[in-house]
This record gives C-alpha cells, structure tokens and sequence, in this order.
C-alpha cells in the first residue's frame, strides 16, 4: 500500500514529537517515501538529523531556504505528496489550517497540496476540548481532512485526559485508509472470523484451529476501503483491525445471535468463521472427572448460521460464505452454496500447504450462484481479501 507513495511528514512542536520519529520508522518500514518538513518548535524537541537518517532524506525547515533544485519548494513538496500526514499537530497549525493561514513551509505545503491530509492532533486536554479548537477541527473536516483522533491518559502537562497522540501503529493505518479508495464507503458489512468454541465442562471446550488471520484480513480490508464494519469473532489472539465494531463471541449459539441481532442492515454479509456443527448435549456443570477408560460425549447439531443467513436474504445483500475442504474441493462448496442460498463461495483446501487454519496465507477458488469459477493462486491472507472484496462489488454493480 505504501510501496512507491510519497508522504510528507509534517512535524510540529509538542512532547509527542518522539512518537513521530516511531511513525516514520513505520511509514519507511512499510515502504513509503518520506519527506519530513519541521516547524521551529518541533526542532526544539528532536533534532532533524533524527528524521534525516531515518527517511534517507533531507529534513525541510524553513520556507525560503528550499530544495536545491530550481523549485519553488513547498510548492514542489506539495505536489510531490501522495498523502500529507502532521503528527504530532498543535492547536496552532490546526487553527493556521482552519483559517486559511499559510506562514511557514508546513502550512503552505499543506494548503498547496491536492493529496489527502491526515491530522493526529496532540495537546492538553482542555485546548483539545476548547470550543475554537473544535469549530477549527470540524471546520477542517468538512474540508476534507482526516483526523487521526487523540486519546485519553496522563499528559505531558500534568493534566489527565483526551490529548495524547494517537499510537503510531494505529495513525500509520489510518495513513493506508487515506491511501485507499473508498469504493466501498456507504456500504455496511458483516464479516465472521475464528473458530466457536463447544463447552464440555466449565474447563474444556471443543473446537478447531480456526485463528481468525483470513477474516480479521476481511474485515480490514472492507474498512480501509470505506465500509462500516462488524466482525464477529470467536476466540482470537489477533488484534483486531482498527475502527471495526468487534463483537466477541465463544459458541455458535452465540455467534447465531450476535449475527442474526445485525444482518438485516448489513449490505455484505462474508461468513469466514468456522463454526462448530455440532455441540456437547449436555455440557457438564462441574469439571469432570477421569473415572473410567472411555468416555462418550453426546453431540448435538448447531443451527447452520450461514443456511439462516440465506433463508433470511434481503434484497440486494451479498451473501459470501467459505467452504474448508479437505476432498473433493469444488464439488461439496457447489452443493453449500446452492444449499445455502449464497451468491458466492470461497473454497480452500485446507490441507493444501499454505491454505486454510493458521497460516499467513491461502489458495481459494471462489465460485459463483450462475456456475462460474475462478481460481487464485497462493497469496496472502490480505491479498485473498482484496480480491473477494473486489469480486462483490463487481457482482453488485451487474445488479445480479
Ligand atoms: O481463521 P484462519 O486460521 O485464517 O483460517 C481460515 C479458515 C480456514 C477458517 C477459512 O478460510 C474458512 O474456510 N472458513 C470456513 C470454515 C468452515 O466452517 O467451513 P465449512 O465448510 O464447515 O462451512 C461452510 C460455511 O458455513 C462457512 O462459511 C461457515 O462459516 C458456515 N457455517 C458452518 C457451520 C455452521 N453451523 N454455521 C455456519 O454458518
């Protein structure tokens, strides 16, 4: 996503400053260009030597002692960029911003640039609640610019509360948001991932190696591009995306409710979870005992989540399920998606090397209500998720 792109780092003054040395190492690391522009105050905090040996290249500071080609140096900056990032940013540059104000090289660049901006402000609680501060915020998003949101926690002053830079991590995926185009803005979509987990007592549980890697990487991508996304999921040890709604679930009983409480308003539904069919009858209360040799579990079936969401179909939603397959791979995902009422499904063998439970990444055939197939190579778990999202909005825009 970063690879070739072209980011201007804008740094302005505030003890946050440090954090931005971090989001560089993370913006270089992913790939990105970096040119980073300092205002004075920011250089009272880190040098630019810091940001010089970090991006690779020179750090811009002042206004009329530019590049050392011919250009007209925020100007060059400016058309340069693929994406403008200021982190940290004071009240000041963002009241410069709001108002029209362009005095030094950050705020001209800024005001030169057709490339998105992104804001990660970074200040004492009360400036961040001052009512001028948040007419200049609203002010600037109505604009266009995207915010990077503070967060609450002890502030360099002293003062606790909303004020701290966001984390570099989370304003870096903010970055690949602004990056991305929003073909999917507007649309609301539900994504299930991981496995369920069947209680046998309060201690032990049945389940699978389901990690929830291929729908987390769903959910992700759906929200990068715009959506407003619900993920269901069992138990995971991953991170959730940012800026998801997560629901978190154990059972598929749970998981049925948590998704049936949501699917009706949801314009995508992609069911990559992988869902205990059956349950212990009778869960025991206590944890058991080791008494004889042999032990019978009686199981009982689990609501088909996925044939429900088929049964409940709204007009015009997607509905995409998985099939995991160990055998016959297109022949049983064509009997579940025929079975299910979906409009496509995604089938992996998962005992193929490099597919399905636990792995970075997956070989899918993805199959289609009229009969169509297409077969994807081994890529990663993101690019898996890129290429079906890709493929429902296609089957959207042909109205079938
Ligand atoms: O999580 P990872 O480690 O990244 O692994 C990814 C994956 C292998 C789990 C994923 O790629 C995958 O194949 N998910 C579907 C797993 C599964 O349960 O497949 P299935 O063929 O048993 O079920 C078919 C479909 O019905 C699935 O969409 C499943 O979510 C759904 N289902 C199944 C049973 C049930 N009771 N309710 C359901 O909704």
């Amino acid at each position: 996503m970063f690879k070739g792109k072209t980011v201007i780092l804008g740094v302005t003054g505030g003890i946050a400053v440090y954090k931005a040395v971090e989001l560089l190492r993370l913006l270089v690391k992913a790939g990105a260009q970096v040119h980073v522009i300092m205002t004075k105050a920011a250089c009272e905090f880190v040098t630019p030597l810091t940001f010089q040996t970090l991006s690779g290249n020179p750090v811009h500071t002042e206004l009329f002692n530019l590049i050392t080609e011919q250009e007209i140096g925020h100007i060059s900056l400016a058309d340069r960029a693929d994406l403008c990032i200021i982190a940290p940013a004071t009240a000041n540059v963002i009241g410069k911003l709001a108002n029209g104000i362009a005095d030094d090289l950050l705020t001209t660049t800024m005001m030169a640039t057709k490339a998105p901006v992104l804001i990660a402000p970074a200040m004492n609680v009360n400036m961040y609640e001052n009512s001028i501060y948040q007419e200049n915020e609203a002010r600037l998003q109505r604009h266009g610019y995207l915010f990077a949101a503070p967060v609450s926690g002890f502030l360099a002053c002293g003062w606790e509360g909303k004020g701290k830079l966001q984390e570099p991590a989370l304003i870096l995926e903010e970055a690949a948001r602004a990056l991305t185009p929003q073909d999917m803005a507007g649309l609301s979509v539900l994504v299930t991932a991981g496995p369920t987990r069947e209680a046998i007592d309060p201690v032990r549980y049945i389940s699978n190696h389901s990690s929830g890697k291929m729908g987390y990487a769903i959910a992700r991508a759906a929200r990068l591009r715009g959506a407003a996304v619900t993920l269901v999921s069992g138990p995971s040890a991953l991170t959730p995306p940012v800026g998801v709604e997560l629901v978190e679930v154990e059972s598929a009983a749970q998981m049925l409710a948590a998704v049936l409480e949501r699917s009706a308003g949801a314009d995508i539904i992609v069911k990559a979870a992988a869902v205990a069919d059956y349950r212990v009858a009778e869960p025991a209360g206590q944890k058991m005992k080791k008494k004889s040799d042999e032990l019978q579990l009686s199981l009982v079936k689990n609501a088909d989540i996925l044939a429900e969401l088929g049964r409940l179909k709204g007009k015009g939603q997607v509905l995409v399920g998985f099939a995991a397959e160990t055998e016959n791979l297109q022949a049983n995902a064509a009997l579940k998606l025929a079975a299910k009422n979906l409009d496509m499904i995604v089938a992996n063998d998962v005992s193929a090397a490099g597919a399905g439970f636990n792995v970075d990444t997956n070989i899918v055939r993805i199959l289609w209500r009229d009969g169509r197939c297409e077969e994807l190579p081994l890529l990663t778990k993101e690019m898996i998720a890129s290429g079906i999202l890709d493929r429902v909005l296609l089957f959207r825009a042909s109205g079938s």
